[in-house]
C-alpha cells in the first residue's frame, strides 16, 4: 500500500521522466534520422500505451476501493508494452517501464480480490507472503519476456547483464515499496492505539463522573437523609408533648418532610443519571481506524450503569478491531451490538482470511474470554480459512441494567 501522497508524486515523477527521456528519441528519429521509422513507431506506440495504462492504473489505486480486475488488466497492459518497447532497445525505456510496473506490484497484489485470482499461491499461506511471492514472480516473468525479445532482436550475448541490471532495479523498487507499506502499517497501528487510548479516557472520565455522582448520592442519603428523618421524628414527638407550639411544630414537620422527599428525589435522579455511555466510547474507538472499514451498528444510547461491564465491552471491541487489523486483512468489519433486559449481545463479522486450521488462541482472545467470565458472559469464535471470522459474545447485565 502506497499512500495517496506517494502515488501522486510517483505519477508526476514518472510522466516527467518519460517526457524528458522521450525528447532525444523524438529528436533522433525526426531530425537526425538515426532511428528506423518502424522502430520509432513501435517505440512511440508502446510508450504511449504504457503511459495511458500507467496513468489509469495509478488513478485506480487512488480510489478508495480500487477495482481488482481492472488493476490487474492495466498491469498486464503495462508489462506487455514494456516488453514490446524493448524491440528497438531505445535508450533503456523498457527498464524504466518495468521499474514502474514493479512499483505497482505490491499495492495491486494487496487487493484481496487479486489474491483470490491466485488460488494456487494462496493455499495455507499468510497474505504478506502471497503478496511478495506474487510480485516477485510477476517481476521475473516480465524480465524473462524482455530478455527473450532482446535476445531475439539484438543477440543473446548481452542478455545476461541486461537481466541482472533489470532485476536489480526492480528488486530495489519492490523492496522500497515494501518498506513504505510496512512503515505505513506501523503508523496505522499507532493511530489505532491512540484511538483506543482516547476511548478508554472517555470511559474513565465518564466513570469518574459516575463515581463522583454515586458518592454524592450516598452522602445525601446517609447524612442529609438520616438527619432529616431524625428531625422529622423529633418534631413528631414534640407535636404530641408540647401542645402550645402545635402550629409551629406542624409547619416544621411539613417542611422537614418536604425536605426529606426533596433529598430523596435528588438521590433518585442522581442515581438514574449514573450511567456510562458505551455508544460514545465505541464511536471514539472506531475513529481513524485505517482499515478494515468498520460498520458499527449499536443502539443510539447504550448506557450501562456498571463501569466494569462497560469496560469489558469496550475492551472486547478493541481486541476485535485490533485482530481484524493485524491478522484478517479484511476489507469490512461489521459489529452489531444489541441489548435486552438481561444482557448485551455482540456479533462481529469480518471478510478477512479467517482462522487457520487448529489456530490456537492468543492472549487477546483468551483475555476476552476471561474478562467475560468475570461477569458470567461468554465468547464464541468461528471461522475457517478464506471465510472470514465471526465472533459472538454475551455480556449478562446481572441486574445492573
Ligand atoms: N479476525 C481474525 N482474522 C484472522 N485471524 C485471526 C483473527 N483474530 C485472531 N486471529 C488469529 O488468532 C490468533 C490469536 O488471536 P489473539 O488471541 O487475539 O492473539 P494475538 O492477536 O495476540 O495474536 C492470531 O494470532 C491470529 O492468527
Ligand atoms: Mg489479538
Amino acid at each position: 500500500m502506497l499512500s495517496p501522497h506517494h502515488l501522486h508524486m510517483m505519477r508526476i515523477a514518472a510522466l516527467c521522466t518519460w517526457a524528458v527521456m522521450g525528447v532525444p528519441v523524438v529528436f533522433n528519429a525526426l531530425v537526425r534520422h538515426t532511428v528506423s521509422p518502424l522502430g520509432f513507431v513501435i517505440w512511440g506506440a508502446s510508450s504511449l500505451v504504457f503511459a495511458l495504462a500507467f496513468w489509469s492504473s495509478t488513478r485506480e489505486q487512488l480510489k478508495p476501493q480500487p477495482d481488482p480486475a481492472r488493476s490487474v488488466t492495466l498491469l498486464w497492459v503495462q508489462s506487455i508494452s514494456g516488453v514490446i518497447n524493448v524491440w528497438d532497445g531505445l535508450y533503456g525505456f523498457s527498464a524504466f517501464f518495468l521499474v514502474l510496473v514493479a512499483m505497482q506490484l505490491l499495492p495491486t497484489f494487496s487487493l484481496r480480490e487479486v489474491q483470490k485470482l491466485l488460488p494456487t499461491l494462496q493455499s495455507g499461506e499468510a497474505a504478506p507472503r502471497i503478496r511478495i511471492r506474487g510480485a516477485v514472480l510477476w517481476m521475473l516473468g516480465q524480465t524473462a519476456a524482455v530478455a527473450f525479445v532482446h535476445g531475439l532482436r539484438h543477440g543473446w550475448l548481452g542478455v545476461a547483464p541486461l537481466v541482472a541490471a533489470y532485476i536489480g532495479f526492480q528488486l530495489y523498487v519492490l523492496f522500497s515499496s515494501h518498506l513504505a507499506a510496512s512503515e505505513r502499517r506501523s503508523r496505522q497501528v499507532l493511530e489505532q492505539a491512540y484511538a483506543e487510548v482516547r476511548a478508554t479516557q472517555g470511559l474513565l472520565l465518564d466513570s469518574s463522573r459516575l463515581s463522583e455522582r454515586l458518592s454524592i448520592a450516598r452522602e445525601l442519603h446517609d447524612v442529609a437523609g438520616h438527619h432529616l428523618t431524625a428531625l422529622s421524628l423529633n418534631l413528631e414527638v414534640a407535636v404530641h408533648s408540647e401542645p402550645r407550639r402545635l402550629e409551629y411544630l406542624q409547619k416544621s414537620q411539613v417542611l422537614a418532610k418536604l425536605l426529606l422527599s426533596g433529598v430523596r428525589e435528588t438521590v433518585t435522579a442522581l442515581r438514574g443519571e449514573a450511567t456510562l455511555n458505551v455508544t460514545e466510547a465505541l464511536h471514539t474507538l472506531i475513529q481513524n481506524v485505517p482499515g478494515p472499514q468498520i460498520h458499527l451498528d449499536v443502539p443510539q444510547n447504550l448506557l450501562l450503569s456498571d463501569p466494569l461491564r462497560a469496560q469489558i465491552l469496550v475492551r472486547c471491541v478493541q481486541e476485535i478491531i485490533t485482530n481484524a487489523m493485524r491478522h484478517a486483512e479484511a476489507e469490512h468489519l461489521h459489529i452489531q451490538v444489541v441489548r435486552d433486559a438481561e444482557a448485551v449481545q455482540l456479533t462481529a463479522t469480518d471478510d478477512g482470511l479467517g482462522l487457520q486450521e487448529g489456530q490456537k488462541e492468543g492472549n487477546g482472545l483468551r483475555g476476552m474470554r476471561e474478562r467475560l467470565a468475570e461477569v458470567a458472559g461468554h465468547l464464541e469464535v468461528h471461522g475457517a480459512p478464506g471465510q472470514g471470522t465471526r465472533i459472538f459474545l454475551t455480556l449478562p447485565l446481572g441486574g445492573n441494567a
